[in-house]
């Protein structure tokens, strides 16, 4: 029997799409900016990129603090929902909440800021900070807080506003750090990293020692 055209192919057809994701692009709120809420333009997603994403992040750099909060499309499948602390030095780290939803319009709403705590917790990893190198030594020792029980190790660009560089960096996370891949394009609350190196392992446990 041909049902070449009919209305059941026609349904079968369009559900194929809906499952693929093809058809209409999805569209995101799009923002960054400081504090912890962002308004922006309602744009389309580029193609491949399937999910709208709202973070809110703490970060310090050289025990300079902010707070800011991230939205876009991104892709589903590098987007974590959820905790991330990492501490790569007791005055740089960063701590965040994200969100990434699938419809139109959904990272519009803002979520709370992530908590932060600074307690140490025993562990400790290897920790380095390199602008615009591809490696780092980590020959420091960062102390691990919170609820951070393992080691990454991130290497690739970062992009903050028009200026693109490399970058490589280890120290403390959550375990949802590991959640992120080599080849994955990931916004923080302040940047945009694209890692070619995503690796993450359990800490040492060593309470009292500082190295
Ligand atoms: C903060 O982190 C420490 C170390 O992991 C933990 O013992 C403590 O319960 C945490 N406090 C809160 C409020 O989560």
């Amino acid at each position: 029997m041909r049902t070449s055209g009919s209305p059941a192919t026609l349904l079968v057809f369009t559900l194929l799409c809906t499952f693929l994701g093809l058809g209409r692009p999805l569209s995101c709120e799009v923002c960054k900016g400081s504090g912890p809420t962002c308004t922006g333009k309602i744009r389309t997603c580029e193609d491949g990129k399937d999910a709208c994403v709202v973070i809110v992040g703490e970060s310090s750099t050289k025990g300079r603090h902010s707070l800011n909060t991230y939205k876009a499309c991104m892709k589903f499948k590098d987007c974590y929902s959820g905790f991330v602390s990492t501490t790569m030095g007791p005055k740089d780290y960063m701590v965040s909440n994200a969100h990434c939803c699938q419809s139109d319009r959904c990272n519009q709403g803002d979520l709370p800021a992530p908590h932060n705590n600074r307690t140490e917790n025993g562990f400790q990893c290897p920790a380095c900070i390199a602008p615009f190198q591809e490696t780092c030594p980590g020959t420091e020792a960062a102390r691990c807080v919170g609820q951070e029980t393992h080691c990454i190790y991130f290497a690739g660009n970062v992009q903050a506003g028009i200026i693109n560089t490399r970058f490589a960096t280890r120290g403390c996370a959550t375990e949802s750090a590991c959640f992120t891949k080599a080849g994955s394009e990931v916004p923080s609350a302040s940047y945009l990293y694209f890692l070619r190196r995503a690796d993450c392992l359990p800490a040492r446990y060593r309470p009292g020692r500082a190295e």
